[in-house]
């Protein structure tokens, strides 16, 4: 059975080095008893280097939470994801709606996303939108935002994709999408992608759900949404709950 995968995203947290050391330590001991899942925690990047000291260690990989879609060069602030790939990251989240929302544009991700799959660093492609309406037209919104993303990418790089559904309304919220609409999501996806790719690929493409992700409702979004993860915010940097939210999947 292929492994399930649950990416925590901590977004801007926590505030001290200690307290990252202390989440990751919790989040790596939680993995490393987990058969069917690969768990991979994205802190800000100044905390990544503290975590990468050793390449080999597979119980919990690390990704980031952007990157910058030139690989060197006068380009202050940026991070490129050839120092990324030295470091030994393994993923970079890319166009989550907290950076669209900041100027992140469909162009910029699909520079983005062409570079890292290039160095060899797995994309987690964040695509959702803002809001709904009766009309279905969020279809067709995911689907443009899907295809512009991909743009630039050579079909060949695929196998380092994953794609992250994200409802913008669902995200920091009090609940969850409910798991039938997720389910809906994840077929609609795999339909576009293979139209993109071909059926092949799209049925090895994981497609991830995030938004309001918790130890409680983490079990019933796989089992009814028929996901391959989950990506997850603010329980991620909770170490008792997304303890829990493991456990709970890797028992399914
Ligand atoms: P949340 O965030 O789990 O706190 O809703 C999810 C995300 O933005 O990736």
């Amino acid at each position: 059975m292929k492994k399930k995968i649950i990416v925590g995203n901590w977004k801007m947290n926590p505030t001290t080095l200690d307290e990252a050391k202390r989440i990751y330590k919790s989040t790596k001991a939680s993995a490393g008893k987990l058969k069917n899942v690969t768990v991979v925690a994205c802190p800000p990047f100044i905390y990544t280097s503290a975590f990468l000291k050793s390449k080999t260690d597979s119980s919990l990989a690390i990704g980031v939470q952007n990157a910058y879609f030139e690989p060197q060069g006068s380009f202050t602030g940026e991070i490129s994801p050839l120092m990324l790939k030295d470091l030994g990251v393994k993923y970079a989240i890319i166009g989550h709606s907290e950076r669209r929302v900041r100027g992140e544009t469909d162009e910029m991700i699909a520079k983005k996303v062409q570079l890292l799959l290039e160095t060899g660093i797995k994309v987690i492609l964040c695509v959702g939108e803002k809001t709904r309406n009766e009309d279905g037209s969020h279809l067709d919104f995911i689907k443009d935002q899907i295809k512009s993303s991909l743009d630039k990418v050579n079909a060949k790089n695929i196998g380092n994709l994953l794609i992250a559904y994200e409802p913008v309304w669902a995200i920091g919220a009090k609940e969850a999408m409910d798991s039938a609409s997720i389910y809906e999501m994840t077929l609609f996806i795999k339909k576009v992608l293979s139209d993109l790719y071909g059926h092949e690929d799209a049925i090895s493409t994981p497609v991830l759900y995030g938004g309001s992700v918790n130890f409680r409702n983490a079990s019933e979004i796989f089992i009814t949404g028929k996901v391959d993860g989950l990506l997850v915010g603010r329980e991620s940097v909770n170490p008792p709950g997304f303890a829990e939210l493991l456990k709970a999947v890797d028992s399914i």
